[in-house]
Parts: C-alpha cells; structure tokens; sequence
C-alpha cells in the first residue's frame, strides 16, 4: 500500500499543504487558503488557514508523516499558560530597526553578533523584535514565557500543545531567531535575557531537533495520533530540500521576499551583515542573502500601469536592455539588504525619452533582479561554491524575470517547473522522518530549463552607481 506524507508552507501571504507519495514523491493532493495582510498577525489566523489549506488537499486522515515549513523569524510570544501574548511581529516588519541597533551597540559591534550568531542583526530577527517588545510593551514582555517561530508554534498545535516544555524547532529555524548560535547548535539565552532587559533563564526555547527526528504525534483528540511529525523547518531551508540542493547549488528565490541562498559545508561568518550564516535542514549550513522587496515590486508596478502580470512581462520584453536609462531602486517597503529599513524606492534616470511604459516595467524587473545579483556577489565572496542557479518562487513564473535574469546575473540561470518548494521540502523532510535512513529520499525531480541570455553588465554598474539615492523616510 502507498504510504502518504504532507508538506506544509505557512508563509507570509498563505499557507499550502502538497501530499505526496513517501517513496516517489508524486504529487497526489494539493491545498492552499490565504493569509491575512499585514506585518503583525495573530497565530490563530495562520492555524485556521492550516486547516482550511489541509481540508482543501483532503484531509490527513490517510497520510502516515507532516513537516511545517514556516516563514523564519515571525515572534510568537507566549505566556505561562501557553496562550499567544500579542499579534506575532513577522520578518518584514521593520519597527524593532532601532532595537536591532541598540542590541548591535551593546554587544560591542556587528561583528560580535555574527560571530555568536552568524548573523548581524536586523530588523527581520526576532531578537531585535523581543527587545522592542521589552522597550514598548513592557507589561507584555514581562508575561513572556517561551518564544516561538512561526513553524515550531503550528506543529505544536498539531501535536495538541500539551505543555510549553514539548515545544520543538529545527536548527535551520532557531538560525534565524538571533539567540541561537548555529556553529555549536546551542541556544545563547544571555542575547535572549539582554534583548529582554531580564534574566531568560526561566524562559521556554523550542527544543533543537536533529534533521530527521521527530516532533511527536498528533493531536489524539483531533483524530491526529496516527501522523508522525517532522521537525519542520524555516522556508528558506524547506525550499532548498525540496529542490534536492547540493553543495554548489544555488537558489534564487522571489517571492514576498527575495532570498539567495547557498549550502555551504561549514558556518558561514559574514561581519558586513550582507549574508546571514543560517543552518540549513540536512546538518549543513545555508548562508542567505535577503531583500525585502521580491514579487511585490511586480505587483506595485503591473497596477501602476494598469496591466497584469503577463501584460507586465510582455512591456518589459518590450523594453531593451538597461530601459533607456531608467533605474528603478526598488526599496518599496524599506529594505534589509542593504540595510536601510526606512528608505522607500527611487526612479532615476527619467527623461522625456526614456519614460515610456515598456521602460517602466523594463526598469521595475531589472531593479529587482540587481537587488537579487548583488545578493549572489555577497554570498560567492564569502567563498561560497557556486556552480548551479536555480530560479523559483512567484516572481519566477514571469517570462521577464526568467529571461532577463541570465543578462542581470551575467550567466545562465535553471528554472525548475513552477512548484510548492517549500512544502515540498517538507513533504520530503516527512518521508525521511518515516524512512529512519541517514540522508532524505531520492525523489523525481522536476524538469528543469536552462535560460541563457548576453549579459548586460553596464545595467548593473548604473544599478550600482545609483542604489545610493534613495530617499530616507526617518
Ligand atoms: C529570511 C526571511 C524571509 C522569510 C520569508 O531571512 O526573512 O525569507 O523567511 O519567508
């Protein structure tokens, strides 16, 4: 009989559930429900949707393994009774910048940070989000008994959230937290008790779980006890095992968020805070560099101009190279790479002739693709092997991005099929859980075409020369 596993993505606009069979990995359901707008929102919406995105791919009831893959570093504060304190803070919310400075400060510069974490901090990791909490919701902070991410608190639901202490997470999650030091695997709650301004000794951190360990079983009372639960894992880290990544592999992922990601042998220390050295969801390591502004800029661009996004793709084909001399700087909601999470985006180079709508839209998705090249520069500088890109992610199914994105990056590019990556890595993580083996199911993979395209470095320079210029709302 075929033995059935599922892959959750509860990312920042929806959540999906994919349901495979566990030994060749096709595909055999499918489900998906939207989640609210907005940078601050309450955990219950992302549990409601679990179940509507579940119900959708029908049901669990004949699927023996589930892992969570999560949008990383959303702060799920929780007090002693286990009850949500506050609407979780999400990645993109840039409020705790000034906290994510302070923090910098305190503990004797950026490089400090990335050596005990991997990472310099920004507004994006739920460290500086903890101490804007301590600094603006004191009474809240002070009821915090364990902190959570996005996808330890939904597999505790899953699992029926029987006490605080049966919380658990994954190393690829914890990475992303700013209290977890992947290098040695071990929680630093001398960061948690300083961005908390207390003692964090008594505070819950989610249980670290080895790559194919489990979480424990559903909840018995919602019918769950026959499903195995996986450890889950941060989006980034589910992609890339979704996509099978190898060492030289590399993804270029442009959803909400635009993220280069790598995996890398050994822990990454980047002190200029370009690169986060995060840890991946095999054992290795998974240094990423992440824009804010991904698909976004696509949207924002396709209703200015009053097209959708086949419209949007087909004036910026019709644009050529380098859009007359327009840039579009596209730091629409803020930016973290580089780091300027109070900048909005910037049109320059506009002249009577280069503003037409085919170099608009030409601008919009060379912009994005510049902010993503530069992300690759970073991580290959750290000596990051890089031999393979593959382009996923919304944004990915734009005949513009795909065939423009060879130009921008100045070699040739993968595009695997339009998938669920992220719910497939879990779906995969699930079957390895099952297996009990030492690595992760061989599984089909999907078709994959090779873009090529002359490269188009003069664009890029003028991107470089102009990123700068952007304005600064503070
Ligand atoms: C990674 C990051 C985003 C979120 C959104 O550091 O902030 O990619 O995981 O999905």
């Amino acid at each position: 009989m075929t033995t059935l596993v599922a892959g959750i993505d509860s990312s920042t606009q929806s959540c999906k559930v994919v349901i495979r069979d566990a030994e060749t990995g096709a595909l055999r359901r499918f489900g998906q429900a939207p989640h609210p707008d907005g940078t601050e929102v309450e955990p219950a919406a992302w549990w409601d949707a679990l179940q509507a995105a579940v119900s959708a791919a029908g049901g669990l009831d004949d699927v023996a393994a589930v892992s969570v893959g999560g949008q990383q570093h959303g702060m799920v504060a929780l007090d002693a009774d286990g009850e949500v304190i506050r609407p979780a803070l999400l990645w993109n919310d840039t409020r705790s910048a000034g906290a994510a400075e302070d923090l910098i400060a305190e503990l004797g510069g950026p490089g400090e940070w990335s050596r005990a974490t991997g990472s310099v901090l920004v507004a994006s990791l739920t460290v500086t989000k903890l101490r804007w909490l301590a600094d603006n919701e004191p009474d809240a902070a002070a009821r915090v008994a364990a902190v959570a991410l996005p996808h330890d608190w939904l597999t505790w639901k899953l699992t029926g959230a029987q006490s605080l202490e049966t919380l658990s997470t994954d190393r690829s999650d914890a990475s992303g937290t700013g209290y977890f030091d992947p290098a040695r695997g071990s929680y630093r709650r001398d960061l948690l008790g300083m961005a908390l301004r207390r003692d964090a000794d008594g505070i819950v951190l989610p249980r670290v779980l080895a790559p194919s360990q489990t979480a424990g079983i559903g909840d018995p009372s919602a019918g769950l006890s026959h499903l195995v639960l996986g450890p889950g894992a941060g989006d980034n880290a589910a992609a890339a095992l979704g996509l099978g990544m190898r060492r030289g592999d590399v993804a270029i992922s442009i959803g909400t968020s635009g993220v280069v990601s790598a995996i890398a042998p050994e822990p990454v220390d980047d002190p200029s805070g370009t690169v986060n050295g995060f840890a991946d969801a095999t054992g290795a390591f998974l240094p990423l560099a992440v824009t804010l502004n991904g698909s976004r800029v696509l949207d924002a661009t396709a209703q200015l101009l009053g097209v959708d996004h086949a419209g949007l793709a087909e004036l910026a084909l019709a644009g050529d190279p380098g859009a007359g001399g327009l840039t579009l700087v596209p730091y629409l909601e803020g930016e973290r790479t580089p780091n300027l999470p109070n900048a909005t985006g910037s049109l320059l180079g506009m002249s009577v002739a280069s503003m037409t709508r085919e170099n608009l839209a030409r601008a919009a998705v060379e912009g994005l693709l510049c902010g993503q090249a530069d992300g690759l520069a970073a991580v290959e500088s750290l000596g990051v092997p890089v031999e393979r890109i593959q382009l996923i992610g919304g944004a990915a199914r734009s005949a513009a991005v795909q065939r423009i994105a060879p130009a921008i990056l100045g070699r040739e590019i993968q595009v695997p099929e339009p998938g669920e990556y992220v719910a497939d890595g879990g779906a995969r993580q699930a079957a390895w859980v099952l297996s009990g083996e030492p690595e992760p199911p061989t599984w089909q993979t999907s078709e994959v075409r090779t873009v090529e395209a002359e490269p188009t470095p003069e664009v890029r320079g003028r991107y470089a020369d102009r990123r700068h210029l952007v304005a600064d709302r503070a």
